[in-house]
């Protein structure tokens, strides 16, 4: 999330009334506004940057608040309504648990929380023997963390080295931070992890990455150990990737991940992916690394994991995931038997609904239209990424200079003419609808952020 600054001035707008978009009132609304102060008033800035958009109800890929105002959604909220919102399948589940009641039992044993692990082992590939469930992402990925370094104790490493990847987001927490790149978002813990580790990131824009990816991780990798004096062997543990950089739904070239994971094996190195905004069906598959023909050890997962309350997990072999002590990696809030409801809910959605299959179809779609957006504007937008229904619009000048502010303007207009996007601040605007969307509302989406840019800028 940017930290941009919507203004919270009411603008008319053009009335729009379609199948499924309406805007009638000014935006923002102003009835909103004391929402939007009272929020501003009680609650850390931290929290602030998002479109001024008071959502009062959110349905499949509509969303909409109480003066009449309908939005496309093209967020998932921020990619987690993988199965739409309110999908029917978890609102049963979840009211399933409230009429019971059973709204909190810590780790004491249900059988919701039970039936829910089973059903994930059963229907996720068969290294995932294992999971540990929390709430936050962020969790997940720390867990990630000390898994493999604790499976590099048990191995004899002498340093528990873990390698990442610049550019890349795993979370707010500490150890999360310290996995991610930014220099910038980990300058208040007054010191560096020595044993987190950084390479470059293969984006399709690097030349060298795209031409020969196996050689460029080799050349990346080998350069880090000769910068920091390490010994695969006996310093690294492990690598912990995002399956596609965030901002730019960059994936990695397939050859550069095989070329990772060859390195893993022949060093006693884990890899883990964090697939929380890949998982649960998002680029068109179950898991987004499954593009990629490797199977990883570790997989970390939040967001779309319920496509609604927080629930996030860690998956992997039974031989990695009992390395804590007894009852030493949980949360208060783990395995909440609402999560574990909508959690399981959610997966049945995904898999039995054709969710799944949905997105890979529409994906075919979504990424052709955007292509040709992307030709009718070659000097604005100089990339599309992305799989499935998730993408990246980027948008740089002829000369490569990012266009960040322009893509906030795109947001904000395309919010006043019912469109949701997901602003980056960056130079991106990413784009991830409900894998419940239809085609017509999808093309309809990507027609209002066509006239967003063509009114823009005038082209
Ligand atoms: C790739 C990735 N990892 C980790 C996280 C952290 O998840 P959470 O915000 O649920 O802690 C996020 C959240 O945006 C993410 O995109």
């Amino acid at each position: 999330m940017s930290a941009s600054r919507f203004p919270l001035v009411p603008s008319e707008v053009p009335r729009v009334e379609t199948k499924h978009r309406r805007i009638v009132t000014a935006i923002p609304v102003p009835q909103a506004l004391p929402v939007l102060e009272t929020l501003a008033r009680c609650e850390s800035v931290a929290m602030h940057g998002q479109l001024p958009v008071v959502w009062d109800t959110a349905e499949g890929f509509q969303v909409r608040d109480v003066w009449g105002n309908q939005w496309i959604d093209f967020t998932s909220t921020i990619f987690v309504a993988n199965a739409g919102h309110a999908n029917p399948r978890i609102v049963a589940a979840l009211r399933r648990v409230l009429d019971k009641p059973l709204l909190h039992a810590y780790n004491y044993g249900t059988a919701i929380r039970a039936e829910y692990l089973q059903y994930l082992i059963d229907h996720t590939p068969a290294q995932f023997e294992k999971a540990c469930l929390f709430s936050a992402g962020t969790e997940a990925t720390e867990a990630a963390l000390r898994l493999m370094r604790l499976h590099a104790a048990k191995t004899g490493k002498r340093r528990p080295g873990i390698v990442a990847l610049e550019g890349c987001f795993h979370g707010e927490t500490l150890g999360a931070r310290m996995l991610g790149h930014n220099p910038a978002k980990k300058r208040w813990v007054g010191y560096l992890d020595p044993n987190i580790h950084h390479i470059p990131f293969p984006y399709p824009w690097r030349e060298q990455a795209v031409r020969q990816p196996a050689a460029f991780f080799e050349a990346t990798m080998a350069e880090l150990l000769a910068r920091e004096g390490l010994d695969p062997q006996a310093d690294l543990a492990g690598f912990m990737l995002e399956t596609f950089q965030g901002w730019a739904a960059a994936f990695y070239p397939p050859d550069y991940v095989h070329a990772l994971h060859t390195f893993a094996r022949r060093h006693g190195m884990l890899i883990t992916f964090d697939e929380m905004q890949a998982g649960f069906g998002r680029t068109g598959r179950l898991f987004g690394y499954m593009h990629y023909g490797i199977e990883p050890d570790l997989m970390c997962c939040g967001k779309g994991a319920s496509s609604s309350v927080p629930l996030s997990l860690i998956l992997g072999p039974t031989s990695v995931l009992d390395l804590p002590e007894h009852g030493d990696m949980y949360s208060t809030h783990s395995a909440n038997p609402m999560a574990c409801a909508a959690g399981l809910a959610n997966l049945q959605a995904l898999l039995d609904d054709g969710l799944i299959e949905n997105a890979a179809r529409l994906g075919a779609v979504f990424h052709a239209k955007l292509e040709a957006l992307q030709e009718r504007y070659p000097c604005l937008i100089s990339r599309v990424c992305g799989k499935g229904l998730i993408a990246a619009v980027i948008f740089t000048d002829p000369a490569g200079a990012p266009l960040a502010p322009l893509c906030d303007r795109i947001a904000e207009l395309a919010m006043q003419r019912g469109l949701l996007v997901v602003h980056t601040g960056r130079e991106s605007i990413k784009l991830a609808p409900p894998l419940c969307i239809t085609e017509e509302a999808l093309t309809e989406g990507i027609d209002v952020l066509e006239s967003c840019v063509r009114d823009l800028t005038g082209g």
